[in-house]
């Protein structure tokens, strides 16, 4: 059941501080398609789509949404919506087509000219370094679960700061390590689609280790806002039974917890390091490295889409095999209520209660809502319009759970709408769309759906207010 509501009204009067940032947000290999352009080297998701039986119905992002091509009616559709900010990523083999070595200057000059074209919109650019396509050469070469690659992404991050730093201000090193590391090395669910545990540990800290490094690097370039984004997934045991919390405990350690004590602590959570080393697959922690996976940051970026509820047991052969390490006994539950075509459930109330609990073990660090968002059967109608109740409502209570958290003391920033327009959805596909912006992927044809609509509404009032 849906329940449609006006987004003033749902929002009830009630306003976001002054200076709060509205965006939405992309990644490179999900948009820009252009794989082949301008000296472009493989990543490791060219690789991974075209494999056969690897993304649903064989899709790929050698087109996407073609925004290397489109992005100035893109940067213009943004300017449309009022947004204020807009998060995307560099793909890193279009900088260093084989991850490291040769630095491609035309794939340097296209951000450059997003960047310009941002600026001059009034739409001020959120820089992720990563999100997801390492280079197929460094991949060759051992990739996450190799250190080098940790060093050479600290080389990529140089790179792409000496270039873009005169005029990108808000900087974030990786996106969802977790995906990177378990879903790409555990499940196999995405590239580089290994289910090797020692691999999918090894990249764990790899990648944070990589962070800490390429924070460095963007420190000394003078970076003055600087982040990380991570995902969180709040996890609940089905019931008090004491393998059903040992099993909550599992993916609460390795899906919310690991990655943030890291990075804000300095130190992984001891029942984590204890649940890898016994499953035979121990982190590859050397001396110093926790303090340099611990540079000090600006913000912390919250990508939020679902809760989850799991029970100990055998898992059943549809769930496929476990993300985590460890992770053979525990079954991951069907949502409760509604769910987006993703399959995934819909609790506001959940990311209200993640955001103060972020407030409690990151005190000093202010909260950025990086990615939020869901996926629904959207078409457009014979007027040219695209009707998404649904969406319109997740953005509305969504939105709303963020100024609970801020009621409630938490210090949060900002919030950035997942996606901007459809697009490659990974695994799944083309036929999942989380865009505000429908897009018409025969024709490339964009059309601002309601929900894009409502948004813009809600912008418009918090500016009124400003
Ligand atoms: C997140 C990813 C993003 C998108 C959304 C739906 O995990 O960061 O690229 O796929 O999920």
């Amino acid at each position: 059941m849906t329940v449609t509501v006006a987004p003033e009204e749902a929002l009830g009067g009630r306003a976001f501080p002054p200076g709060f940032v509205f965006g939405a947000a992309t990644a490179a290999y999900q948009i820009e398609g252009s794989v082949d352009a301008d000296g472009r080297g493989p990543s490791i998701w060219d690789t991974f789509s075209h494999t056969p039986g690897r993304t649903v119905r064989g899709d790929t992002g050698d087109v996407a949404t073609d925004h290397y091509r489109r992005y100035r009616e893109d940067v213009a559709l943004m300017a449309d919506l009022g947004l204020s900010a807009y998060r995307f990523s560099v793909a890193w083999p279009r900088v260093l087509p084989t991850g490291a070595g040769r630095v491609e200057q035309r794939g340097l000059d296209f951000y450059r000219r997003l960047v310009d074209e941002l600026l001059a919109a009034g739409v001020e650019p959120w820089l992720t370094l990563y999100h997801w396509d390492l280079p197929q050469g460094l991949q060759d070469r051992g990739g996450w679960a190799d250190r080098d690659t940790a060093e050479r992404f600290a080389d990529y991050a140089a790179v792409v700061v000496e270039a873009l730093g005169d005029r990108v201000q808000h900087w974030s090193t990786l996106n969802e390590p977790m995906c990177s590391a378990l879903l790409g090395h555990r499940s196999g669910q995405h590239a580089p689609g290994l289910q090797d545990p020692v691999a999918a540990s090894r990249a764990v800290h790899h990648l944070l280790l990589g962070h800490g490094l390429a924070a460095g690097r963007l420190r000394a370039a003078g970076v003055g806002s600087l982040g990380i984004t991570l995902n969180f997934t709040p996890t609940h045991p089905a019931t008090d039974a004491p393998a059903d919390r040992e099993a909550a405990r599992l993916l609460d350690g390795q899906q919310n917890r690991v990655f943030l004590d890291a990075v804000v602590r300095g130190a992984y959570p001891e029942d984590v390091v204890a649940d890898l080393a016994a499953a035979g697959a121990p982190l590859p922690v050397r001396g110093g490295d926790l303090e340099v996976i611990a540079a000090p940051l600006d913000w912390l970026g919250v990508n939020y889409y679902f809760e989850q509820t799991v029970r100990a047991g055998t898992r059943p052969p549809e769930k496929g095999e476990t993300s985590f390490i460890g992770g053979e006994g525990v079954v991951e539950l069907d949502p409760e209520g509604p769910t987006t075509t993703m399959g995934w459930g819909i609790s506001p109330g959940a990311f209200t209660r993640l955001l103060q609990w972020l407030g409690e073990r990151a005190p000093d660090l202010p909260l950025v809502v990086t990615e939020n968002g869901s996926a629904w059967p959207d078409e457009v109608d014979g007027e040219g319009h695209v009707h998404d109740p649904e969406r319109v409502d997740f953005l509305v209570r969504h939105l709303a759970a963020v100024v609970d958290a801020i009621d409630a003391g938490v210090d949060v920033r900002g919030y950035f709408a997942w996606s901007l327009m459809d697009n490659f959805e990974w695994a799944r596909g083309y036929a999942q769309r989380f865009g505000l912006v429908h897009v018409d992927y025969p024709t490339q044809r964009r059309t601002v759906k309601d929900s894009g609509h409502a948004y813009a509404a809600i912008l418009r009032q918090h500016r009124g207010r400003g």
